[in-house]
């Protein structure tokens, strides 16, 4: 096999190259934005992993990715020349077919044909006063499989010193946008909170405001008391029912007393508003330990995060014994299990029930994780043929959460078809329904077998629907259109999880297990906690909680932007209107006092006006527009209501009927428009003529 050396393709490009120009590699180019059709395009290596090597040869500098593809690069016209050598990557012995193309300010500049086995070809295109340079490759027209597609040895050639911007230099960031917080009181609580009959209740009344502030409780039924000192709700309910209690917070700056009312309802539905919390993956991976659960723990009530409503602390993979990786490191060694089958803990977690306990005497809940398999994803011991055993173990020690996660079940699954996926969950989440604890069951299979149909039926509160997300916009973005056909599925106790936060310092942006900053620019940040609130997705925090910054707070703790997460009507947001064109489009979900909630979401790299047309919604009537990042009213609309939105963000309003204001009677929700509106656009097209808003039915 030969190798070829760094960056010798450019010789190709000797000519239109002068000296003092500035040669960028691509993989120096923000890699981490472009887009991958299967898993993410990485430098120096294929989508697999492996050297890149086309037609037997192999190259040591350039980018492995998967059709479809694309990247942009804003050159600011500074741009000279691009020159790489492409080609399908051997490692798909043969096969795939793939057409690379280099686009300029939206013309084709160049474009290249490759199919598996062939030796790499040269693609070159002169992009001398460019500002938008896009690389693209499809599918050739044949499907992606096996469509592992390699930029090797690309370099652009920049005026000197000059460099393509940066995704945060693209476009205007947004900075805080949260207001400080009031110092009057405000009761941060969801307004229903579902438990099963008898089983314990732990609730701790979130309340932000300036300390002192004084809280009480009024119509507490029999078994609940409330100690307004730790603001902590326990007991339990042995009849099923609603049951309303009244809270009130006041302090001595506010001239009124904060009322809130919260139904606690008993039945057979827990999570009636998406769980919120913490979670150690995103920010120790496989190396939590029993310290940093209680670390994370104290920084939750320090940073005043639990007055925002976050309630689990949840254990990921790793507190388990681990076989594989224990040979090297003894805090995971041991026997797996203890003589009489039940689970035993790794030495990093010497006593899960004293833990648990912890988080509880915080008013906080605990949670962890298993998998139906033998083995978790990090290779730590799961529940295979212990299920029963294992759920006991987690209500003798006090855990009120479990994410439920397939990683190594494939090794056993049995059953045809659909049964094949769903097997393992039902089985749990009969086991945990009969449990004398509510413990949330938060399915993790990443969306396989359409599991948004059949999750609650198998006793799930929430299940992930795609592949793990990380802080990269391809991922959060790619996580965002996962969800344009799910909202229907989203109810009280049964919710579509968008996958854990990657805001803030988190280890897949470190090198070498360590962390870092989050690798999505602000604007990217914003769109990302917005949506996860329009989707009411569980909201669970993935960064370290000892060195999180201002900003991330500030995401995290905007109350309004909660409050959309935490609406209890449960209604996920739909798109409702789309412009590909532009990169735009709107989402929206109906909320419980009537208002509807507004995504104003730019997909594209460039600010980007564009509006919420009433009419063409259905809406009729002037409606009151409250700016939910800002927390500021910004008037009342008639016609429409329009916003500038910088690049990757996301602008987020709530909009109210004022005076009868209200939707066409043809809709049942503004989540309607989402089928209607393509639908109408079908059959004006079908008749020659352009279709009128809910035509026929005013
Ligand atoms: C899977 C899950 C992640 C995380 C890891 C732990 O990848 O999807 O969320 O729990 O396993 O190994």
């Amino acid at each position: 096999m030969t190798t070829r050396l760094v960056l010798s393709a450019c010789a190709a490009f000797a000519s239109a190259v002068s000296f003092g120009d500035t040669l960028i590699p691509l993989d120096e180019t923000g890699l981490v934005r472009m887009r991958s059709g299967f898993g993410s395009a990485k430098s120096g290596k294929s989508v697999d992993g492996n050297a890149l090597r086309v037609g037997g040869v192999e190259y040591r500098r350039g980018v492995g990715t998967h059709a479809p593809s694309t990247h942009r690069i804003a050159a600011n016209g500074n741009a000279l020349s691009f020159s790489a050598l492409v080609g399908v990557d051997d490692e798909c012995g043969g096969k795939g077919s793939v057409v690379f193309r280099v686009i300029a300010d939206g013309k084709v500049v160049a474009e290249v044909a490759a199919q598996g086995g062939e030796a790499a070809k040269q693609i070159s295109a002169d992009l001398a006063g460019t500002k938008r340079i896009v690389l693209e490759v499809t599918d050739g027209g044949d499907g992606m499989h096996y469509d592992h597609a390699d930029w090797c040895d690309a370099v652009f050639s920049f005026k000197d010193g000059t460099k393509p911007l940066s995704a945060a230099e693209m476009t205007r960031q947004l900075g805080i946008l949260t207001p400080k917080a009031s110092p009057s009181p405000r009761i941060n609580a969801p307004a229903r909170y579902g438990v099963r009959p008898g089983r314990p209740i732990l609730f701790k009344l979130p309340v932000t405001g300036l300390e002192p502030i004084e809280v009480s409780a009024k119509g507490l039924p029999g078994g609940l008391s409330f100690d307004p000192a730790t603001r902590i709700l326990s007991g339990s309910i042995a009849k099923p029912g609603e049951y309303p209690v009244v809270f009130s917070a006041q302090n001595t700056v506010a001239g009124r007393v904060e009322f809130k009312t919260v139904t606690f309802v008993v039945g057979d539905r827990i999570a009636l508003t998406p769980p919120m919390g913490w979670n150690s993956w995103n920010a120790f991976a496989g190396g939590v330990s029993d310290a940093k659960m209680r670390t994370a723990v104290d920084k939750i009530v320090e940073l005043g995060l639990d007055a925002h409503g976050y309630s689990y602390v949840n254990i990921d993979d790793f507190w388990q014994k681990n076989p594989q990786n224990g040979k090297s490191d003894p805090t995971l060694a041991g026997p797996e299990r203890n003589a009489d089958g039940t689970i035993a803990p790794n030495a990093r977690f010497p006593d899960m029930k004293a833990l648990a306990d912890y988080i509880h005497s915080k008013g906080l809940k605990a949670g962890l994780y298993s998998s139906p398999g033998p083995y978790t994803c990090g290779g730590c011991t799961g529940s295979w043929l212990h299920e029963l055993q294992d759920a006991k173990s987690y209500v003798a020690w006090g855990y009120d959460y479990l994410k439920y996660d397939w990683c190594s079940y494939t090794g056993v699954q049995s059953g045809e078809g659909h049964d094949k996926y769903r097997r393992p969950y039902f089985l749990m989440g009969r086991f945990l329904a009969m449990q004398p604890r509510d413990i949330v069951f938060s399915l993790c299979q990443y969306g396989w077998d359409e599991v948004s149909t059949w999750g609650a039926l198998a006793g799930g509160n929430c299940w992930r629907t795609t592949g793990d997300i990380f802080d990269t916009w391809p991922s959060v973005y790619g996580g965002i259109r996962a969800q344009a056909a799910l909202w229907q599925y989203s109810a009280p106790g049964a919710w579509n999880d968008a996958d854990m936060l990657v805001l803030g310092r988190n280890v897949w942006a470190g090198k070498g297990g360590g962390q870092d900053d989050s690798r999505l620019t602000p604007n990217e940040q914003y769109t990302h906690m917005s949506m996860w609130c329009m989707f009411a997705s569980p909201l669970m925090i993935g960064c370290d909680l000892t060195t999180i910054d201002e900003f991330t707070l500030s995401l995290l703790t905007n109350d309004e932007v909660l409050a959309i997460d935490q609406d209890p009507l449960g209604a996920g947001a739909a798109r409702v209107l789309e412009n590909a064109d532009e990169g735009t489009e709107l989402w929206a979900r109906p909320l419980a006092d009537g208002s509807i909630a507004f995504a104003m979401l730019n997909g594209d790299e460039e600010e980007k006006g564009f509006s919420i047309p009433f009419a063409k919604l259905g809406m009729r009537g002037r409606w009151k527009v409250r700016d939910l990042w800002r927390q500021r009213d910004d008037g009342t609309f008639g016609e429409s209501y329009s916003a500038s939105v910088p690049g990757h963000a996301t602008h987020l309003v709530k909009l109210s009927p004022v005076d009868g204001a209200g939707l066409k009677p043809c809709l049942r929700d503004i989540r309607d428009n989402a089928w209607r509106l393509p639908f109408d656009a079908d059959r004006a097209q079908a008749r020659g003529a352009s279709a009128g808003p809910c035509a026929g039915c005013d």
